[in-house]
């Protein structure tokens, strides 16, 4: 009792800041299973999490249920405590969880100051993580919007002289080959001023049309303009649309290039994986956002998870030079965003890319968004 008692009283007054979950004294194995269920942390970590039940976890070292190993791990910081007589710290990943975890130790000390056991505070903080790393692709991409508006601008001008008289030479008595390495410049030059054109529409601030429109419909239009590309590229669609779902207010054309660009990146990736492919499209209401959102889910495992954070940067592209500019999903999260709305984009090991945007059912008026699409 009296050691229990100075475990908890080591653990909660000794604790710096913010809050732990769990605390238990290290080198001891788990005593009981109302121990470890008492201890919120481990209550969330068990049995699910730890793919074992609570029984299995008494008697067992916290090196042997947190990492499945027969001793401490390097850098544990109960070690260091144990050592030291110091309070210590360290951020754990979990790349196979999908977690982080701060961990604190604090020693404890017997009547005579002998460091006897460390209390351990794991405080779970994977939530505050995701935010932090949405805020950060937010922050840049408005600042690299900034950027690319003054560069469109700047090689606009040059583009329309290059283009203007290119084609202007053509018609002029001059000899095949140079004719066609005229058209040549005049096709390139035009390409660039697409190119240009995108990362305007990415980074400029511009007033939208907006219109009640229904969600299934513009999908329903948008698999009906890639219909014929995907039957030769036997790519199936299974659409599973919720009925009666609420308009909403949006600009139909910019929520087409959103959509259009996600099917066609999946059309792509499937394609050229394995020849084919089957790509799911869910609609859903979301009652407690009050948004709609629509999900897409290929069937190609193919986002590295360290390269999630980074599909919605401007020109961030894993396609062949000449196949994609790594503008589709920038432009799609301007557009999404000035809509009041998120897009992002998840992997599960094993599963195919998938891609979710949520659309919120009233959306603030055009004059009330400030930026549009950065
Ligand atoms: N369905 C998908 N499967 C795998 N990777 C994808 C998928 N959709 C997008 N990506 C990744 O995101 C990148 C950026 O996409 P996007 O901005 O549309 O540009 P682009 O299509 O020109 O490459 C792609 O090059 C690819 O690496
Ligand atoms: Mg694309």
């Amino acid at each position: 009792m009296l050691r229990s008692a100075s475990e908890w009283n080591s653990a909660w007054c000794g604790r710096p800041r913010n809050g732990g979950r769990l605390s238990m004294p290290y080198q001891r194995p788990f005593r009981s299973r109302t121990a470890i269920l008492r201890s919120s942390g481990l209550t969330r970590l068990s049995p699910k999490a730890l793919k074992t039940s609570p029984e299995n976890l008494v008697g067992k070292t916290c090196y042997e249920v947190s990492h499945g190993s027969t001793e401490p791990v390097s850098g544990c910081p109960h070690v260091q405590t144990l050592k030291k007589g110091v309070p210590a710290e360290v951020e754990i990943h979990n790349a196979e969880m999908g977690t982080y975890t701060i961990v604190s130790t604090y020693p404890m000390f017997s009547p005579s100051g002998e460091v006897v056991a460390s209390v351990h505070i794991s405080q779970d903080i994977t939530e505050r993580k995701r935010m932090q790393e949405k805020l950060m692709v937010t922050d840049r991409l408005a600042s690299v919007g900034e950027l690319a508006a003054g560069i469109a601008h700047e090689i606009n001008n040059p583009l329309t002289g290059v283009l203007g008289f290119s084609e202007l030479v053509p018609s002029s008595d001059i000899p095949v080959a140079i004719r066609q390495d005229v058209e040549t410049i005049h096709s390139e030059a035009q390409r660039a001023v697409d190119v240009v054109k995108n990362l305007l529409v990415f980074a400029r601030r511009h007033n939208q049309s907006r219109q009640e429109l229904s969600v299934n419909e513009v999908i329903d239009k948008v698999l009906a303009l890639r219909a014929y590309e995907q039957k030769i590229n036997n790519i199936v669609v299974v659409t599973d649309f919720a009925e009666d779902l609420p308009a909403i207010t949006a600009d139909y054309f910019q929520l087409q290039q959103v959509f259009l660009n996600i099917v066609i990146n999946a059309e792509f990736f499937m394609s050229r994986a394995h020849g084919r492919g089957k790509l799911l499209i869910s609609i859903r209401l979301v009652e407690e956002a009050s948004a709609i959102r629509i999900t897409f889910v290929d069937d190609v495992p193919g986002i590295a998870i360290d390269t999630l954070p980074r599909l919605f940067d401007p020109f961030f592209t894993t396609k062949d030079v000449g196949q994609g500019t790594g503008l589709g999903l920038s432009i799609s999260h301007g557009i999404v965003q000035a809509h009041g709305g998120r897009i992002w984009a998840e992997c599960e090991p094993g599963k195919g890319a998938a891609f979710f945007i949520e659309l919120p059912l009233s959306t603030p008026s055009s004059s009330e968004v400030q930026y549009v699409v950065r």
